[in-house]
């Protein structure tokens, strides 16, 4: 009880000594980043925007769920006094996996110097790639506390690729860049994460809309979505396993080979998995009429014969089963009904051939208003299942910073 009693005056005082000068000299460390996240109406593709460069340039990249990195257009309008190509054989050029020695044969510029590390920026919505050089330069974020976005942060080398301005064919309008959030030391998760000292987890919630923003966060919960609700707290969990065939930084669970991706807009199935799944789907939904398909899609319904729910349109609800037959992720109306015209509704999966990478690669319109976490540190993927249950929509995080 005396101890106690004596304590207290103690850790007053050294709190009243110390603290203006601690104050002074340390820089905040945020727990958490929030990032907006648009969808694009005419790719469909989901677009984040970070600041990066001195003086700083807000840069548009296409989300990418399984990407290596981060890479940016450095052909055209890079400028900036902070860049530093990564050289060859440094520690940073093996912790970004690269290859070989750059060499430049014009004056030195962004994406142009010799005895550079090199890698393979990549357009996963082409499939298109070409070589380029590694860099470091600023990035800034805005931090939160999971409720609003909070004061701005920056790292002062994050490294990212450089690649060409031919490479953006195929993104959103108005796009320079990737970012990638795979499964690798130099993703734009981990290097937010290893900056701050934070947890390796991240999540996405994309937003159904192409007026309202969806959101992403990086580091630990809480997230919470209007009205007041922290989605963190509702999340069921499965491992997420390294596939064989996939490419090593994707998200990919269950055997064979699911992966989930932010660059396809719809579910793809490999064929004889589509096949089955289209029949089982139309024969439950035998009393509605079927309408000529539209493409992609292969099986399309009259919507005036289709009722609506809290979740979509009233169909049969398709569960993927992840670990083990206790474990599934439901997929309801909203999220595997396309409405393509107004009385036109298809089920929002696509034919992949016979012979794809991965059996089933799971799309954007499938994850859309869920909350998906990923843990890089346990391996394991946490999904809230659809946001509407909850009475809420990935477009309900609260923008309005926290003064
Ligand atoms: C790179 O080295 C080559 C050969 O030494 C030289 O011709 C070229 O100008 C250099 N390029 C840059 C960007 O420094
Ligand atoms: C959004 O956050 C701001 C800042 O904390 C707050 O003033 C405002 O009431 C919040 N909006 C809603 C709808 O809760």
């Amino acid at each position: 009880m005396t101890s106690t009693f004596h304590f207290l005056p103690l850790c007053t005082l050294l709190f009243l000594i110390i603290s203006p000068s601690s104050l002074a000299q340390t820089s905040f460390r945020p727990k958490a980043l929030v990032l907006p996240i648009s969808k694009d109406a005419s790719s469909l593709q989901y677009i984040a925007q970070l600041n990066q460069r001195t003086p700083l340039v807000p840069i548009k990249l296409t989300l990418d769920l399984g990407g290596q990195f981060l890479w940016v257009d450095c052909e055209q309008h890079y400028a900036s006094s902070t860049y530093k190509p990564i050289r060859c054989h440094s520690a940073q050029c093996s912790l970004a996996n690269g290859n070989g020695c750059g060499e430049c044969y014009s004056s030195p510029k962004p994406g142009c110097n010799n005895n550079t590390c090199s890698q393979f920026p990549d357009n996963t919505v082409t499939h298109t790639a070409t070589g380029g050089e590694l860099a470091q330069d600023v990035v800034s974020i805005q931090s939160t506390n999971g409720l609003n976005p909070g004061r701005v942060v920056s790292v002062s080398s994050f490294i990212f690729t450089c690649g060409s301005t031919f490479l953006l064919k195929g993104l959103a309008s108005g796009v320079k860049g990737m970012a990638g959030l795979g499964r690798t030391r130099i993703s734009v998760p981990s290097q937010f994460s290893t900056a701050f000292s934070f947890h390796r987890k991240f999540a996405i919630c994309l937003s159904s809309s192409t007026s309202f923003n969806g959101v992403m966060f990086f580091g630990d919960g809480p997230y919470v979505l209007l009205p007041n609700n922290d989605v963190s707290k509702s999340l069921i969990y499965t491992p997420l396993i390294k596939n064989p065939v996939s490419t090593a930084s994707a998200y990919t669970q269950g055997f064979g080979g699911t992966k989930i991706s932010t660059v396809n807009p719809y579910t793809i199935m490999e064929t004889s998995i589509y096949n089955a799944v289209l029949k089982a789907f139309i024969k439950e939904l035998a009393n509605v009429p079927r309408v000529a398909s539209v493409a992609p899609f292969g099986a399309c319904f009259s919507s005036k014969n289709i009722g609506s729910t809290r979740v979509g349109p009233a169909v049969p609800q398709i569960d993927f089963v992840l670990q083990s037959e206790s474990v599934f992720w439901t997929v309801f109306g909203s999220n595997s009904m396309v409405q393509v015209s107004k009385d036109v509704l298809c089920l929002g999966f696509v034919d992949g051939g016979s012979n794809p990478r991965t059996s089933i690669v799971i799309g954007g319109y499938q994850i859309e208003d869920n909350l998906l976490q990923f843990d890089l540190a346990t391996s394991r993927l946490g999904f809230s299942s659809s946001l509407s249950f909850q009475r809420t929509t990935c477009a309900n995080f609260n923008f309005t910073a926290n003064a």
